[in-house]
């Protein structure tokens, strides 16, 4: 069961490596499919895939409404599939630069962009953890990763990603609440990504501190749901 307590640094290389690996082999079958439109899924999986689309078609409302997408740059960190670079970059952004810890889920999404029609170089994608990103970007997004975050290594990583985005960033995450806390407890949801991966609900007050810290405020939240989705967004802006 998720806690808050921060780990040690040996510990959290052991999790990271074991959600790398998960996302390498059954994880990969499991989302890879969830991510799509493919029918063979169950109800639980099915309802999860509402869920993150949900957020996903908010995601690129709020892009689209901002305009200008050919001009900005975007970082999609922890981008799994692709599912929301690709549409982003058939909307025509700018460039795209989306990475993920697992290859298998990196490799799945250049797939997805050749069977797209789409040119190869509308978006970069390859292979690489959160911590090892760099550049600067208009935009970074990431999406329903911080499950794998505990909440001080959660805020660890707000402050990192902040420091890549120029003007804006977007972050969605399970949000730490009494009930959800309890509904875990007794197994009644699954608003993670796996039951072999352990799964963390954050604090939003907590991201939100983080994020001022690296110099953003929020602007706009969402929580998009869908029985056993349930997923905090916001979109944070500079100043
Ligand atoms: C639930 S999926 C979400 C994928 C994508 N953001 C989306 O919304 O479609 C979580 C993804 O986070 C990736 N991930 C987990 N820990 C990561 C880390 N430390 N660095 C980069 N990616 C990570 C996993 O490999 C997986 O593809």
């Amino acid at each position: 069961m998720a806690t808050s307590s921060a780990p040690d640094a040996g510990a959290k290389l052991a999790e990271k490596a074991e959600v790398r690996d998960y996302f390498n082999s059954t994880g990969f079958e499991r989302w890879k499919r969830i991510y799509s439109d493919s029918d063979d899924v169950n109800k639980v999986q099915r309802n999860i895939r509402l869920g993150h689309q949900k957020t996903v078609d908010q995601v690129l409302q709020w892009l689209q409404e901002e305009g200008d997408l050919p001009g900005r740059s975007f970082c999609d960190a922890g981008c799994g599939v692709g599912s929301l670079s690709l549409p982003l970059a058939q909307l025509g952004a700018g460039s795209i630069a989306a990475s993920d810890l697992s290859e298998a889920m990196v490799e799945e999404a250049r797939r997805r962009l050749e069977a797209s029609g789409l040119a190869a170089e509308r978006v970069q994608f390859s292979a690489s953890d959160l911590e090892s990103l760099q550049g600067r970007y208009d935009t970074v997004v990431c999406l329903d990763v911080f499950i794998h975050y505990p909440q001080a290594a959660a805020e660890e990583m707000v402050r990192h990603l902040g420091g890549l985005a120029e003007r804006r960033l977007i972050v969605s995450f399970a949000p730490y609440t009494p009930l959800l806390a309890l509904l875990k407890s007794i197994g009644q949801l699954f608003p993670g990504p796996s039951k072999t991966t352990r799964a963390y609900t954050l604090r939003e007050n907590g991201i939100v501190a983080a994020a001022a810290e690296a110099g953003f405020r929020p602007r706009r939240r969402s929580l998009n749901q869908a029985p056993f989705y349930f997923s905090r967004l916001i979109e944070f802006e500079r100043g």
